[in-house]
């Protein structure tokens, strides 16, 4: 892997296409030794595994298709869901079915959201084996709800509004082509282009740090190189930026969970 890394780091000294076709190289590589598998096998057993002081699964979770129904849920959120009155993607949802049908509190379902390579988080291996459910599905946020068009349009704002210590927005990073920090392309995630392919796989397994990621941290990740405190889990800041890419990107066919840098 280092060999590779060194390929890389060399490749962005020359020319563009090269560089891009190192970088293709990689991702390939990278691709091919991907553990994703494991954690969706790992997050279908915590999904059937009983737990809380109600002592159930979480198999009758509703993810916006019905009780239990997983194929291709995930490709349709984002989305407005009835019992809790708001948007909610899927790390979201996924705590709501934890809170209310295991009756776990959310202090005790959120001890530990975000996990590392030693220990991954039950909230990763289980959005890894719902996103599995998906694959092939095409994306498909939900765009008609006046309250997904409310939340379409706040994230749209959040994109590009500057805040914090360095007045960052996402724009400041995310917002001119061909920009990079050192191995990492910084995508213009506001052009569909760009968007579909990276937002069709996540969430996903990141080889630079051996770790499996969700959307969310990806935002709060993102929220902390602004310099600016993370928004807390599930909240509507978080939704919102979600269904803004999401909607970004959609039509593409999911295949996630992927393999990222
Ligand atoms: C200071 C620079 C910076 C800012 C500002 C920033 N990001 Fe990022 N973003 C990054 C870096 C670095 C990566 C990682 C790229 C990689 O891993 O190759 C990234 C990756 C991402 C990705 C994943 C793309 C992929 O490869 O799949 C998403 C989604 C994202 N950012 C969303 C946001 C959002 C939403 C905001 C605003 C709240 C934001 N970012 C603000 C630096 C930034």
């Amino acid at each position: 892997m280092r060999a590779v890394t060194c390929v890389a780091l060399v490749a962005l000294a020359s020319s563009p296409a090269w560089a891009q076709s190192q970088f293709e190289k990689y991702q390939k590589m990278t691709a091919e030794g991907s553990p994703v598998e494991l954690f969706e096998l790992s997050g279908e057993e915590l999904w059937k595994k009983k737990q809380g002081p109600k002592n159930v699964s979480l198999e009758q979770c509703d993810l916006g298709l019905g009780a239990g129904k997983l194929k291709g849920a995930h490709a349709k959120l984002p989305r407005y869901f009835k019992d809790t009155d708001r948007v909610e993607d899927v790390e979201s949802r996924l705590l709501h079915c934890m809170m209310t049908l295991q009756g776990r509190s959310r202090a005790e379902a959120l001890k530990r959201p975000f996990g590392n390579a030693n220990q991954p988080s039950e909230m990763e291996y289980l959005s890894a084996y719902v996103a599995g459910q998906s694959r092939s599905h095409k994306l498909v946020p939900g765009m008609s709800h006046p309250k997904e068009k409310e939340s379409y349009e706040l994230g749209k704002k959040l994109f590009y509004v500057r805040t914090g210590l360095w007045d960052f927005s996402c724009t400041s990073c995310h917002g001119t082509e061909g920009k990079r920090i050192r191995m990492s392309e910084l995508p213009v995630l506001s052009d569909p282009k760009a968007a579909r392919p990276l937002i069709a796989t996540w969430p996903a397994y990141r080889v630079s740090n051996s770790t499996f990621k969700t959307m969310q941290w990806r935002i709060n990740n993102c929220f902390r190189q602004m310099r600016t405190p993370e928004p807390d889990f599930g909240s509507e800041t978080v939704n919102a930026l979600n269904m803004f890419l999401t909607v970004t990107a959609k039509g593409e066919t999911y295949r996630g969970p992927g393999t990222k840098r």
